[in-house]
């Protein structure tokens, strides 16, 4: 995230000694990315950071991905998946490889206090409503935010009273970011990206809690660990920097289109360590009077495929018992595509309009597949193409 950020009591100059109004010294913290060589936040506690008072494992077993073997294509159904919980201990992993773990979450109470110590996390909220509230402050998330939190930014979230919010959870290995040809070399975003500045949610701050002594889950690789500290972590008083929360709405995607067809490329959000993330939104279809307005036939040669269907009827897939809230695996090596008709129907869909939505993750590692993948799958899904 580039873009300089300050807010509330912060000094004139960076590492400078800074105190509050009763001349208090306060604690700096320096969240920086890279070995401190990359982009950065300083915040200002009211007491140290550092004052842990107990540590307890919390989850310490690690999520095991089983191979995908024999190669299959594989269609989940999250709304198969247990509700409730929380985003934190309530994400079920489904597939993984060392770059990233996709899980899904369908969460109804607030979250502990969390940071992630190994990657930044990235959300995409399918139904729902929370505040994510975090040492730089508040944002209000709604259905179709992306919500990036990076690594060691502690938050937690809390969903709206009487509502679940049901979102995939990417954990990644290192840190997501836009597609580096959508920004300049200085970090604007580029004429041609399909979203802008403007689009982005950044965090209302500083947020101050309120308590002592509070518990806060760490994620490492090796699990879950649970510090105790001696103070409350929402007590930074201000802050500035570019390495700190954001959210985009998917609505505010702007898509490229084009008379023939345009590669899934076009569609990137994000891309991170051994991934990239793409959505599919709402958009004309391919114009010119010979277009093909229909996905060919593909492989998938270098990439394993993931597909969130969002919203919309998935009229390339008609058939395939894919519904809102079905996530595909398209593996590499497995040739697949439309379903039978809908190849033939493309020549009528010339310059109308889709309405779909969906989120696609694409990893350069094949993905393993957690327990929770199988006990929601649509067995006989690589048989569909041929029904
Ligand atoms: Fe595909």
């Amino acid at each position: 995230m580039p873009y300089f950020m300050q807010a509330g009591h912060v000094p004139r100059k960076r590492f400078s000694q800074h105190r509050d109004d009763s001349g208090r010294l306060l604690c700096a913290e320096v969240i920086g990315a890279e070995g401190f060589s990359s982009d950065m936040c300083l915040l200002y506690h009211r007491d140290s950071p550092a004052a842990v008072v107990q540590v307890a494992p919390f989850d310490s077993r690690p999520v095991e991905f089983a191979a995908n073997e024999p190669l299959l294509p594989r269609l989940f159904n999250t709304d198969q998946l247990p509700p409730g919980g929380d985003t934190v201990t309530g994400r079920r992993p489904l597939v993984g490889n060392a770059d990233v773990t996709l899980a899904f979450v369908q969460a109804d109470a607030p979250s502990p206090l969390y940071r992630n110590a190994v990657g930044d996390e990235l959300f995409y909220v399918h139904d729902g409503a929370a505040r994510l509230e975090t040492i730089l402050g508040v944002i209000d998330v709604v259905a179709g935010d992306y919500v990036v939190v990076p690594k060691a930014i502690t938050h937690r979230w809390v969903p709206a009273p009487g509502c679940q919010l049901r979102a995939l959870v990417f954990e990644l290995s290192g840190h997501v970011r836009a597609p580096r040809r959508y920004q300049s070399a200085t970090g604007q975003y580029l004429q041609e990206s399909p979203y802008f500045e403007l689009d982005l949610k950044r965090p209302e701050g500083p947020f101050l809690g309120n308590g002592e002594g509070a518990e806060v889950v760490v994620r490492t690789r090796g699990g879950l660990t649970r510090y105790t500290y001696r103070r409350h972590p929402f007590d930074v008083v201000g802050w500035f920097g570019c390495n700190y929360p954001y959210a985009l709405n998917i609505s505010d995607f702007s898509p490229i289109t084009g008379s023939f067809h345009r590669p899934p490329p076009v569609h990137q959000v994000f891309e991170a360590p051994g991934c990239v993330v793409c959505n599919f939104v709402p958009r004309m279809l391919d114009y010119d009077p010979r277009a093909m307005p229909i996905p060919s036939f593909h492989s998938n040669v270098d990439s394993d495929e993931i597909i969130f269907y969002a919203e919309g009827n998935f009229f390339s897939r008609k058939g395939s018992g894919i519904r809102r809230g079905a996530i595909s695996l398209h593996p590499s090596g497995h040739i697949h595509g439309p379903h039978p008709g809908a190849w033939e129907s493309g020549p009528s869909r010339v310059g109308q309009r889709t309405e779909e939505v969906a989120v696609m993750l694409d990893t350069f590692k094949p993905l393993g597949m957690a327990s929770a993948a199988g006990s929601i799958e649509q067995r006989e899904y690589v048989y569909s193409w041929s029904a």
